[in-house]
């Protein structure tokens, strides 16, 4: 035993307010500290957390929540019927064996979305949790899935990927699945040796949804797969056939990039279908911080 009762109270103390610490102040960049419900840097900017539990750092000039940006109320709630449908899980528990293997003490999803991955990640490891992401609505269901399920130790917050609002080497292991990435600012907040987990759609990805949308069908370009202050370990691509209910079709229609532009025939054609078996391919690429 290290510690007495009390010495431990002070030392528990201690730690907690260290560990909220990992919030940076995106007036003054000077690092966030928890004062009853809000954060408060050194020069006194403040914070509220919502009543949700969440806390917005997006400042008016970096970016609007309640506009163009982040994903659209409708396609959030697509997507959590989906996501939770469990048609993704095979991609949720690779996300987890990986995860767990690297056992961080601080771990951050980065553009988390409603927070399936993130929540599903952080019950089978032992890490102080983080999600980010710039939507308004993709905050509030993640912070959902944290109330919902009675989750401790995960803290969400609406921020822009190009400001992250966290402090430099605050994580262990960070994801980024479906989203764009900001090479820099990643570096910046990831400890030195830290894990960074890319998910990109495979080259076969939603083949069949295409097949049915478009005359000519072009596969997913691979992307460039070098960044800036990260070595690439490995990786890896995974998939499944997956038989899909016409809702499930319409959910995962509504949270592609192929519902911005197709035409209503098309989407006429899909929604038509009564099920459909579609190929679920994604791409995992494993980086280390230099
Ligand atoms: C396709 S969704 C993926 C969400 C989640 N990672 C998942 O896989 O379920 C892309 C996410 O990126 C977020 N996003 C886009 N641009 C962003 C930015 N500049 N900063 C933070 N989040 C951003 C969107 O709001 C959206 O939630
Ligand atoms: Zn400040």
């Amino acid at each position: 035993m290290f510690f007495n009762k009390r010495g431990r109270a002070i030392a528990s103390f201690f730690l907690y307010n260290l560990a909220m610490e990992i919030y940076k102040c995106p007036v003054c960049n000077n690092s966030l500290h928890l004062e009853g419900k809000t954060y408060k840097c050194s020069k006194n900017h403040s914070y509220d957390i919502a009543k949700k539990g969440y806390v917005n750092l997006l400042l008016a000039n970096q970016g609007n929540h309640f506009l163009e940006e982040g994903d659209k109320k409708e396609s959030v709630e697509s997507r959590t019927r989906l996501l939770n449908n469990g048609a993704y899980s095979f991609l949720r528990d690779e996300l987890i064996k990986i995860i767990k293997e690297v056992d961080p003490k601080t771990f951050c999803d980065l553009a988390c979305g409603e927070g399936y991955y993130t929540t599903g990640i952080h019950k089978e490891i032992n890490a102080e949790t983080y999600g980010v992401d710039i939507s308004k609505s993709a905050i509030n269901g993640a912070s959902t899935r944290k109330n919902v399920e009675g989750l401790k130790n995960i803290y969400f917050s609406i921020g822009n990927l190009d400001y992250l609002p966290f402090m430099e080497s605050s994580f262990d292991c960070m994801l980024n699945c479906f989203a764009p990435i900001v090479e820099e600012e990643f570096a910046r907040i990831a400890k030195k040796d830290a894990a960074y987990i890319r998910v990109l759609p495979g080259k076969n990805h939603l083949l069949e949804m295409k097949e049915i949308l478009y005359e000519n069908v072009r596969l997913n370009e691979p992307k460039e797969e070098v960044l800036k202050g990260f070595d690439l370990m490995e990786k890896k691509t995974i998939s499944k056939q997956a038989n899909l209910t016409n809702q499930q079709l319409r959910d995962l229609f509504v949270m592609t990039p192929y519902a911005f532009k197709t035409s209503k025939d098309a989407i006429e054609r899909l929604f038509n279908r009564e099920s459909i078996f579609m190929t679920l391919e994604f791409n995992l690429f494993i980086y280390k911080r230099m």
